[in-house]
């Protein structure tokens, strides 16, 4: 495969880029009184942006993304989120960086493994994880944390699944928030 783009290797992200489709998705979110199930659709666009170095010494290749995630039920966004995914080709350290519009930021890192052409992405996070960490709002502190975040991502030619679990601390116990989707490329 080739993993070069106007002359920067993407190493496993390459395989990423492009925008990606797919109406399978389900979401178990938390609700006070139990659990919500969610069959949704989404669109997530890769764009590679070309490569940073950090203190003269480390380069990273890195990919933006934008991931806007539809409720089947009634059409409307429920999930938007934005990031970047970076590969440092010296260490083979992937990182993906996160935001969703709740108050919340994820740095997670991982590694990325190639099998027969089958590309798996996993990286992980968790609150006090002095590597990889999560952020959130005071409000998020104290009223929905997120203490954990679990993403495995795997690349089969134009075929992407993925499924992310976010251990959360809300209504008082402990909700495993998870996402899981299969999608094709579109261009
Ligand atoms: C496809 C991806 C995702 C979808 C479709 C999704 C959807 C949802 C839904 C429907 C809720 C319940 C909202 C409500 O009851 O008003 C929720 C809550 C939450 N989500 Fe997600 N989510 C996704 C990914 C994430 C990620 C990546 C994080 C954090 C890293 C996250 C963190 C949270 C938190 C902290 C809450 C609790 C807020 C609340 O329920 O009031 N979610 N999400």
């Amino acid at each position: 495969m080739n993993n070069i783009i106007d002359g920067i290797d993407y190493g496993p992200l390459a395989a990423l880029v492009g925008t990606w489709k797919g109406d399978k998705g389900m979401d178990v979110a938390p609700e006070p009184d139990g659990t919500e199930e969610n069959p949704f659709y989404e669109t997530i666009l890769f764009e590679a942006i070309g490569d940073v170095t950090n203190a003269e010494s480390q380069t990273l290749a890195v990919l933006r993304y934008h991931q806007v995630v539809s409720r089947k039920s009634n059409d409307n966004v429920f999930h938007n989120e934005t990031g970047y995914w970076s590969w440092d080709s010296q260490t083979d350290v992937i990182m993906q960086s996160l935001t969703i519009p709740r108050g919340v930021c994820v740095l997670a890192g991982g590694v990325a493994k190639i099998e027969d052409s089958i590309i798996v992405l996993d990286v992980q996070a968790a609150v006090g994880n002095k590597e990889w960490g999560i952020i959130q709002s005071p409000f998020m502190q104290e009223n929905a944390r997120t203490n954990e975040f679990y993403h495995n991502v795997t690349i089969d030619g134009d075929t992407m699944s993925y499924f992310e679990t976010m251990v959360l601390d809300i209504y008082g116990k402990t909700f495993e928030h998870t996402d899981g989707n299969t999608l094709s490329r579109s261009n």
